[in-house]
């Protein structure tokens, strides 16, 4: 809020840092009834570095303040030295010198980032620190030189190289998330070294839980393409129990951000473990994506639900920007997932400007039968009401559109750039038309917009910004609906640069930054609905002006 928010394409409704960097949401968690909310943040830079984790509360997980960094890049650089064999090792290579950040082995003023990670309550001291104690867990990242073990050289006088290694460490609060005091004489609590097959390289973001029947605390991470699963009853010694392989090949990027959630099936009193994770490339929009599987948990292990849903992989959302997601701590009976609108693919062609990034509106997962499976519905939270909302209802009606034309109908006195529009569209089997839907962020002559649409006889919801202006590489995004005849709901979520479609209230879900129009982004307020070449019935159609 205020004059400080209001450079062209920044969000009014959606999170950002005022000033610098931001990524990953981390710890998320409610506490003495305010929610925090913790993110991956270079507090001097408008683009990735120094990672730190930033820090906002809200009581209505809507409004949100910026707090000041809560855990700032660590400039811990004590010597280390020690063996370790990864993954791609013959044999043992000597760790040994002062960490940095900057891949150079020499410098004194090495730091560590603060990567990813997650928060949660120890309401009753099991870790010691104190009742009501905080407890955050992260990744410890740097670089250091190594030496294999008869010390040769190579041409150049240097010893191996330099390797990033990647650690789990433990801070707790006792001031609610204010600051965070390193758990210095135990950290790491999982080094590199724990599992013999790690990914040290790529071995990051716990996310710790609560597993309530076998009363001990579970902590997924990943390792590059594989999910590790470690359990501790004390907070601070974690035991390695399995692991979750890659049995696919959709999405070929390293994991990231795993995440063990019980989650209640609709309708009935059964707890399923849904594991989802985020994949660096290979989303169904191209570049980085989320997927989930839903299985059981039994105290060491994650059993998939058949032996082909690890070979099936489902996408949480199917637009480019929605990545790294991680639900709330202590919302129970609510699971509440808060993403970063980005994706590492393209995430520097975003030049916006002091700040870089944003969170996607916090959603409400439910997890629903569906065939012979389970499928996840995502809703935003119910609290988005809080928001400034003055509702219109924009008409019935049913627009005809020639063949191989567009039918555009301008909503003339709904303009705008932060709003929601929602309508019901259905057709007649001999009318179908070949496009319809809306166009938001629309240019006041209509030459530059955002299509948000569906074409039935493909069954597929799309998103196109190729018209709005954008010099962008990318062309539409889409799903495909599991068949849904003659009917569909669109919901569309506007602001200043992004858009949120729902379909079928939760159905399948787009998620996608624009930009557009960058010569003149003031003049991208109109909203239409269109239909090519066919017949289709508008109705329940009503638009809310979204105010922060
Ligand atoms: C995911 C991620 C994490 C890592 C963090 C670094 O977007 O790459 O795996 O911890 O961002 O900022």
């Amino acid at each position: 809020a205020g004059s400080l928010y209001q450079e062209a394409y920044r969000d009014q409704y959606h999170y950002s840092a005022q000033q610098n960097w931001l990524n990953d949401p981390n710890g998320l968690i409610k506490y003495n009834g305010v929610y925090h909310m913790f993110y991956q943040h270079n507090p001097s830079g408008n683009e990735w570095g120094n990672m730190s984790w930033g820090h906002a509360t809200s009581t209505d997980l809507i409004h949100w303040k910026e707090q000041e960094v809560a855990i700032p890049q660590s400039d811990d650089n004590a010597w280390v030295d020690f063996w370790m064999k990864t993954k791609d090792d013959a044999k043992p290579v000597h760790y040994i010198g002062r960490p940095t950040t900057n891949w150079d082995a020499g410098n004194p003023n090495g730091k560590r980032h603060i990567f990813s990670g997650s928060v949660i309550l120890d309401k009753d001291n099991v870790a010691g620190f104190g009742k009501n104690t905080l407890i955050a867990y992260y990744t410890s990242t740097y670089q250091v030189a190594v030496r294999d073990d008869d010390y040769s050289k190579d041409s150049w006088g240097n010893y191996l190289g330099i390797r990033e290694v990647q650690e789990q460490n433990m801070a707790y609060s006792t001031d609610g998330g204010k600051t965070f005091t390193k758990y210095n004489h135990q950290n790491p609590v999982i080094p590199a070294t724990q599992v013999p097959t790690a990914d040290a390289a790529n071995f990051r973001d716990p996310k710790v839980v609560y597993d309530s029947e076998n009363k001990q605390w579970v902590m997924p991470l990943v390792s590059g393409q594989e999910v590790d699963l470690f359990t501790s009853t004390n907070l601070k010694d974690w035991t390695y129990q399995s692991a979750i392989k890659r049995e696919h090949d959709v999405g070929n990027g390293v994991w990231e951000c795993p995440e063990l959630i019980p989650m209640k099936v609709k309708g009935s009193n059964r707890t399923k473990w849904v594991l989802s994770l985020s994949v660096q490339l290979g989303a169904p929009a191209g570049g980085s994506g989320m997927q989930y599987f839903v299985g059981n948990f039994n105290g060491k292990k994650f059993i998939p639900e058949t032996s082909e849903t690890m070979k099936n992989p489902q996408w949480l959302d199917f637009g480019e920007d929605f990545y790294a997601g991680i639900i709330f701590g202590e919302t129970p009976g609510r699971t509440i997932m808060l993403g970063w609108m980005s994706n590492w693919s393209y995430v520097g062609e975003q030049n916006t400007s002091p700040w870089h990034g944003e969170m996607t509106l916090p959603r409400e997962l439910t997890l629903e039968r569906s065939g012979n499976g389970y499928t996840i519905n995502q809703s935003p939270v119910r609290e988005v009401k809080r928001l400034g909302q003055s509702t219109e209802r924009l008409g019935d009606r049913i627009i005809t559109a020639d063949a191989k034309k567009d039918t555009i109908l301008p909503i003339r006195d709904f303009s705008g750039k932060q709003y929601r529009v929602s309508a019901d569209f259905s057709w007649k089997e001999k009318q179908t038309p070949n496009r319809f839907g809306f166009r938001v962020r629309a240019s006041e002559d209509g030459s530059k917009y955002i299509e948000v649409g569906y074409h039935p006889r493909s069954r597929t919801v799309y998103l196109d910004r190729t018209k709005d202006g954008e010099a962008i590489t990318r062309q539409n995004t889409k799903v495909i609906l599991d068949g849904r005849p003659n009917k569909i709901k669109l919901t569309v979520y506007v602001d200043s640069s992004s858009i949120e479609a729902f379909v079928n209230d939760g159905e399948k879900t787009l998620t996608q930054v624009v930009y557009p129009n960058p010569d003149h982004p003031s003049d991208t307020n109109k909203l239409s609905f269109f239909v090519n070449n066919g017949k289709v019935a508008v109705s329940k159609a009503v638009g809310s002006h979204l105010e922060s």
